[in-house]
């Protein structure tokens, strides 16, 4: 479950009423590769450097009081690129979780592995279970890894567990509707997705989260992941919090309710 919201700490890059911090933020890390080859580098270079851009950008979502950061770390058709560059992400992934669990458990930081797990070897899936019991009742901020994530992957995940709980007779076929739906996606224990995020200035969404995304603000940036840094993930929460959400309604509809709350 979630717990309280953490105290946001006032802080100088970013002066956001507590009430506009997006509770739910997702991000596509994209860049590294980009990174590394205007440097002469190799891609995984890139890779290795942004990991100083997640430790950044948790700080700063745990700072401000965001309550779920969701990080796009390794989609399911990432497994099609060379195998030295998969294996190294791999690799990557197993040593950043045996580096970081202390300390995001000292911090109070819930982590959750959303995708396809089981593609992942035996070893590694070991871990992402230790890491998840050790921190399951942290409640300063969920940080969620997607990793061998795919969201049309998650819909047809949540399409079979439904049916499997029709043959079962455990529901009834008028019980689906989009808040079961929603009980059955990876993220089914977040708050909804408020704002996504995507650096390396492409303008898409790569099969990330198609089913909670509905009304998701977008923010596209040209800064590449390793380049990412808290300032510029600030600048990302203060345009979302100037922005009118309507779901559907008018702007004069938002104003009035809007009165009405404050
Ligand atoms: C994102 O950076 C990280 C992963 C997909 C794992 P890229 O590796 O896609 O970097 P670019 O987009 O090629 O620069
Ligand atoms: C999306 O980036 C996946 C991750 C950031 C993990 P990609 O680099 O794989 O996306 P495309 O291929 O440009 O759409
Ligand atoms: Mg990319």
């Amino acid at each position: 479950m979630l717990g309280k919201r953490a105290e946001p700490s006032s802080t100088a890059i970013c002066n956001v009423a507590i009430d506009k911090i997006p509770r739910h933020v997702a991000i596509i890390m994209d860049g590294n590769g980009r990174w590394a080859q205007q440097k002469g580098k190799l891609r995984t270079f890139g890779h290795k450097a942004g990991v100083d851009a997640v430790r950044s950008s948790v700080r700063l979502a745990r700072k401000l009081g965001v309550e779920s950061l969701t990080l796009f770390a390794f989609s399911s058709e990432n497994w099609q690129r060379p195998k030295e560059e998969v294996g190294v992400l791999m690799q990557l992934f197993s040593m950043v979780l045996k580096s970081e669990v202390k300390k995001l458990n000292k911090n109070n930081i819930r982590l959750k592995v959303i995708g396809d797990l089981s593609a992942f070897d035996s070893s590694l899936q070991e871990k992402i279970n230790k890491a998840e019991a050790l921190t399951e009742k942290n409640t300063a901020l969920t940080l969620n890894i997607a990793a061998n994530y795919g969201g049309r992957w998650d819909i047809v995940d949540a399409t079979k567990r439904i049916a499997q709980k029709l043959a079962n007779n455990e529901i009834d076929v008028h019980d689906i509707n989009e808040d079961l739906f929603n009980q059955h996606v990876s993220t089914s224990q977040l708050p909804e997705l408020d704002l996504l995020i995507r650096t390396g200035g492409d303008h898409r969404v790569s099969n990330f989260l198609l089913w909670q995304c509905a009304y998701a603000e977008f923010y596209f940036t040209e800064t590449l992941w390793p380049d990412f840094s808290e300032e510029m993930f600030a600048l990302a929460i203060q345009d979302f919090a100037n922005r009118q959400r309507r779901f559907g309604l008018t702007g004069a509809q938002i104003m009035t309710q809007d009165a009405g709350t404050s």
